[in-house]
């Protein structure tokens, strides 16, 4: 901490009150339109953007303490925090569609301003992603010229996912996932692993024994289930305000973002669903 933040940190903590706790006047200067004149509706759309960075932010904070408790094996602890994660999740589906008060016209009014910044250099949505698991290293060239993103970004990409710390702590509990997922090279992505679809199915099969477990998959398929879900609003909000244009970052726009529409952070949560069906259909299940 830099001299002058201890300095103002403690005359805060003197005068401790809303305002000076919540750094309410430093907060209220953080919003800088670029139009000019200035246009009323970017005003609008800044805090929208900032107020999901600080969902962001408070969502890795979240994912921090969550696979400490995987690592502890404090199953219903974890439950809780997925839980949380989901009703932040849930705030963020609904907020995005504030955009749907903005008109092309009105977009259009502050657009050029944005020049080619876009979410894609969001460096805390990228963690997000990168934190529950799903990693490629194609987004890298966004942050080319930020060395403090490409430090953080590296960072996720490298060390154990979420995914990673619920399969070794299912491991730990002696449920029988493959080893290779449980040592494996964290940097390299995760593809989908039919032993551990297995495993899933088994567990699956016996509720009596593994119900905890159950309600945290069940969780995290809610997650996968939110997370999809803002993926789809995001990209009929985007074709509502800008329709089939190419997106500020230099995508195709609303044919990239249908693109990314089928990915997932727990693949295998996933494909047992198929299993049940066709063991269902072979009359062993
Ligand atoms: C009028 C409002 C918006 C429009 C027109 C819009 C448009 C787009 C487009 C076209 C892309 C594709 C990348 C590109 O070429 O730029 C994109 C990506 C993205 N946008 Fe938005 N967006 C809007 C609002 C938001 C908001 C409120 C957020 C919240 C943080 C957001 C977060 C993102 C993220 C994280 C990506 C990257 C998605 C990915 O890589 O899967 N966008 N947006």
């Amino acid at each position: 901490m830099s001299e002058n933040a201890a300095e103002y940190d403690k005359l805060v903590l003197e005068k401790l009150n809303y305002n000076s706790y919540l750094r309410v006047p430093e907060l209220l200067g953080l919003q800088r339109p670029q139009s000019d004149p200035e246009h009323h509706d970017e005003m609008f759309f800044i805090i929208i953007h900032q107020s999901f960075e600080l969902w962001f932010k408070e969502m890795l904070h979240e994912t921090g303490l969550l696979m400490e408790y995987f690592r502890a094996g404090q199953v219903s602890r974890a439950l809780k925090v997925v839980k949380r994660v989901n009703a932040i999740l849930e705030t963020l589906c609904q907020q995005i569609q504030l955009l749907s008060t903005l008109t092309p016209v009105e977009f259009a009014g502050f657009r050029k301003g944005l020049g080619t910044g876009s979410g894609f250099q969001s460096v805390q949505f990228r963690e997000v992603e990168f934190a529950f698991g799903l990693r490629d290293e194609w987004f890298f060239q966004f942050f080319e010229d930020d060395d403090f993103a490409r430090g953080r970004l590296r960072k996720r990409f490298e060390g154990p996912s979420v995914y990673d710390e619920f399969l070794r702590a299912l491991a730990r509990d002696g449920y029988a996932v493959p080893g290779g997922l449980v040592t494996r090279d964290t940097g390299k992505p995760h593809e989908l692993d039919p032993g551990l679809v297995e495993c899933l199915r088994k567990l699956y099969l016996e509720p009596e024994d593994n119900y905890h477990w159950i309600l945290v998959c069940e969780a995290l398929l809610d997650l996968d289930t939110l997370f999809s879900k803002w993926r789809a609003v995001h990209v009929l909000m985007v074709s509502r305000t800008i329709g089939g244009q190419k997106g500020t970052g230099g995508s195709s726009g609303r044919a990239f973002l249908e693109s990314r529409m089928p990915y997932r952070f727990f693949p295998e949560l996933w494909e047992v669903r198929n299993r049940f069906w066709a063991d269902e259909e072979g009359g062993a299940y």
